[in-house]
Formats: C-alpha cells, sequence, structure tokens
C-alpha cells in the first residue's frame, strides 16, 4: 500500500505519436508501462504528474484512460503542457462516468490526503511559459493555483507534484519556489524533463524540500515509490 508517481506517459494509443521515435529510452515504452502498473494493488495511489496523453480532446484520449484505468488503484491526473485534452474537473468527471473510467482523478489546485500527508498538484511554470506573451498574468495565476492546493492541505506535511519543474541547471522560478518555502513543502516532483535535459536536472535538498525528477523516461518507465502506508 504505497504513493507512487510518474510523468510524461505520453501516451498515443488512438493516435499516431508512439514516442519510439526519440529512439532507444522509449523502446517498448507502453509494455514497459503496462508491466510496471501491473504490479500496483487495489490500495495504491499513482500520481501522472503530466503529459498523459496525446489526445487532443477526451475522445481522443479514452483510449489512453481506458488503458490506465485497467490497472488497479486510484490514478490522480496533473495537467502537462501536452495535455490538450484537459479539461474542467467536473467535465472530466462526467466523461469518466459516462464510459465507466473509476479509477482516474484529476489533482488540480486541490489537495487529496494519503496517510498523513498531503497531496498536492499543479501544472506549474517554466522557461518556456516565460516567452510566451502575457506572461505576468499567466504565471499569478499558476502560482494562485498552486497557493490554493497548498492552503487546501492544512497542516498536514505535504509532498507536491508538478509537470514543470521550478528549478533545473541553469533556470530557477522564484515565485513557484517561494510557495514551496512558505508552505514548507517536504517533497516536490516535477516530470518535463526527457532525453538530453536531463542531464540538466536538480535534485535534493533545497530550503527545506526535497526535489525528485520523475519523468517516465528517466524512470524507466517505473514509477516511484513515493512513501509508504
Ligand atoms: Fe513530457
Ligand atoms: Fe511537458
Amino acid at each position: 500500500m504505497a504513493l507512487y508517481a510518474i510523468g510524461d506517459l505520453h501516451l498515443s494509443l488512438s493516435g499516431n505519436k508512439s514516442m519510439e521515435v526519440f529512439g532507444d529510452a522509449w523502446k517498448d515504452y507502453v509494455a514497459r508501462i503496462e508491466n510496471a502498473l501491473g504490479q500496483l494493488t487495489e490500495e495504491d495511489v499513482l500520481v501522472l504528474a503530466g503529459d498523459t496523453s496525446w489526445g487532443m480532446t477526451l475522445q481522443e484520449a479514452e483510449a489512453d484512460f481506458r488503458f490506465l484505468d485497467r490497472f488497479p488503484g486510484k490514478k490522480y491526473l496533473i495537467k502537462g503542457n501536452h495535455d490538450y485534452w484537459w479539461a474542467t474537473a467536473a467535465k472530466f468527471r462526467r466523461f469518466c462516468e459516462e464510459k465507466e473510467l473509476r479509477s482516474l482523478e484529476l489533482l488540480h489546485n486541490n489537495c487529496i490526503l494519503y496517510g498523513d500527508y498531503a497531496v498536492c498538484g499543479t501544472r506549474g511554470w517554466f522557461l518556456e511559459e516565460d516567452q510566451k506573451p502575457h506572461n505576468a498574468k499567466v504565471l499569478a495565476r499558476e502560482v494562485m493555483r498552486l497557493e490554493a492546493s497548498l492552503q487546501a492541505a492544512g497542516e498536514k506535511p505535504i509532498l507536491c507534484f508538478l509537470h514543470y519543474p521550478p528549478l533545473y541547471q541553469g533556470y530557477r522560478c522564484p515565485e513557484i519556489l517561494a510557495m514551496l518555502e512558505k508552505y514548507r513543502v517536504q517533497g516536490c516532483y516535477y516530470g518535463h524533463l526527457h532525453g538530453p535535459t536531463i542531464r540538466r536536472r536538480i535534485e535534493g535538498q533545497f530550503g527545506n524540500t526535497d526535489f525528485s525528477l520523475i519523468s517516465a523516461d528517466y524512470l524507466g518507465f517505473i514509477p516511484k515509490k513515493i512513501c509508504e502506508m
């Protein structure tokens, strides 16, 4: 009975965006995911830290959701920059009800409790976003979302899942890092870095927070065990 996490599954089961074109690291990735998720039990909880499906709509992502739903345990999905199918929590819940996908939920501006921990999450902020127009406004909104999630934790120790790394070599997002510090987040787990950029990850203790990269290709498609109940 444990909490696991992995980001960036980049599934495309009904589409044609297989990640196998990205070389050996992604060879047979769906089979490898299938093998790893097959080890989960009904009591386990899995956080999927963004870039879960290439589907552009909920309908296009359905095959990927159905694939994930087959494995035991609850799965909480965070928004990644490639999750174009993303919908409001109400719309996603309705879709899952209609399609009888019983184990999937969104983790977005909210928090779930796992044992003694509060599990928080949102998309986060990254260098690429700085280049887009109106970035200050969008960053402020993203930081607000993160704070809403962290506030919902109350007094519980916090494990925070973000799609974007709030720090990596050559980049810091001071606004996000300040939030993690303010709420004394114990562990921060992020995805988004693939292939050659994995080299630029920063892991370990900074301030009060322990940082880890959990992108699927970095983890060899085996979810990281975060804590046990
Ligand atoms: Fe990704
Ligand atoms: Fe990403």
